[in-house]
């Protein structure tokens, strides 16, 4: 009796060990979070289901900290929006130093599309910061959309065989190559064991993933030593790339807003028959962001989880102009005020 009780702990020991979401979809079959099993199809008694290596669950090295980033990341980004990030940080960072600021050209067809970010430096934090601008108006939107269906992915750097969104590769060349990475350089001489924060807000956020693969592939910075955090990204890329990004950025953290509309985009490209998907990154707010709200760290990358959930519902254009209960739009280029009560999501 003990014998063969023991050959049954012993077996289902041994079917833990051998059966993990990893071997499973290796395999070729799904794996089901709820039960820890393994099926041959998907399974319609299981609502978490995962068919990708990138899905299979598992959690962040570092700890989400809400607080650092409404109170300091979500001002380096309302800060882009000003022609002046300085106002921002006098009212609230105040150790925070603008470095430079640059705006570029990035449509040769239509007028007014440029692209912007800047650098800035915090001697008492001991941060360099690289930091970029969404998509501006109508113009711009077009100039990404017929981009993106000329263009498609491309691989862009060494250190990954994954393929990025051309055009986001173009833009981002556009902005090193007209002083970033000079501004880049220069404050790394001046400060060379800052921690460095790579960040970005919607089109943003894709060109802080670019630039970060950039940095990486240059040796500018080691990974360890970058704080990536982005908010409203679209898809950067293929499904090598996403790994890419998962794997090798240990702090890496891509902040989604209820319904915001990114959510919703098509991860099939079909003009390229391309699959793009984002990293394994995703933190969701399914509120208005409030303090003391609760957000979900999401454990997989790309599929029905987390803020794809919600398609089902209708995308909010709003969730994407307002995170932390701010309007990006007006907050930023006012300068960020002390007083942010009139800036909230109605
Ligand atoms: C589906 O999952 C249930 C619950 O684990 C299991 O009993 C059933 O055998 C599964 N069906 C298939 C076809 O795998
Ligand atoms: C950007 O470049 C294009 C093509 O050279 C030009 O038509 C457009 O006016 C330029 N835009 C700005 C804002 O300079
Ligand atoms: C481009 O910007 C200028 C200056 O703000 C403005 O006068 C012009 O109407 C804009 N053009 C378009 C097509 O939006
Ligand atoms: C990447 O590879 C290309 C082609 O081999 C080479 O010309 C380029 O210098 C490399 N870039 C870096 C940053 O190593
Ligand atoms: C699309 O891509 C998939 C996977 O790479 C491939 O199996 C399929 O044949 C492609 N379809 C077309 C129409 O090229
Ligand atoms: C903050 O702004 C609101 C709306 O603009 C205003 O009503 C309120 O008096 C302000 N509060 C303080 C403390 O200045």
């Amino acid at each position: 009796m003990m014998v063969f009780l023991f050959f049954l702990f012993l077996n289902s020991v041994l079917g833990v060990l051998a059966e993990n979401c990893d071997s499973c979809v290796d395999s070729g079959k799904t794996w089901c979070v709820e039960y820890s099993e393994c099926y041959k199809t998907s399974n319609s008694s299981c609502t978490t289901q995962i068919d990708l290596r990138l899905n299979c669950p598992t959690l962040p090295k570092f700890e989400y900290d809400d607080e650092f980033v409404r109170s300091q990341i979500w001002v380096m980004l309302n800060a882009v929006m000003s022609k002046n990030p300085q106002l921002c940080f006098d009212n609230q960072l105040p150790t925070m130093k603008l470095y430079k600021r640059r705006e570029v050209n990035c449509s040769e067809k239509y007028e007014n599309v440029t692209c912007a970010g800047y650098t800035a430096y915090d001697t008492t934090k001991k941060v360099i910061a690289i930091v970029f601008r969404g998509a501006i108006g109508q113009n711009q939107v077009k100039d990404m959309t017929e981009k993106r269906d000329k263009f498609g992915l491309k691989s862009g750097f060494n250190v990954t065989n994954g393929k990025i969104l051309a055009f986001v590769h173009e833009y981002a060349m556009k902005l090193l190559n007209d002083g970033m990475k000079q501004d880049l350089i220069e404050l790394k001489r001046d400060y060379p064991d800052f921690e460095l924060w790579v960040n970005g807000i919607s089109l943003g956020s894709n060109l802080a993933w670019a630039i970060a693969t950039w940095i990486v592939d240059n040796g500018l910075y080691k990974p360890d030593d970058m704080k990536i955090i982005v908010m409203g990204a679209f898809r950067p890329g293929d499904y090598a790339f996403a790994s890419w990004l998962t794997e090798t950025f240990p702090y890496n953290f891509h902040v989604l807003h209820r319904s915001d509309p990114v959510s919703y985009l098509p991860r099939y490209l079909p003009v390229f028959n391309k699959t793009v998907f984002w990293p394994k990154t995703e933190v969701w707010y399914n509120n208005n962001m409030i303090p003391g709200e609760p957000f979900h760290v999401c454990q997989q990358a790309d599929g029905d989880y987390c803020s794809a959930l919600m398609k089902s519902s209708t995308p909010d254009d709003l969730d994407h102009l307002y995170y932390f209960n701010i309007d990006i739009n007006r907050w930023g280029p006012d300068g960020c005020p002390k007083n942010i009560s009139a800036y909230g999501q109605p």
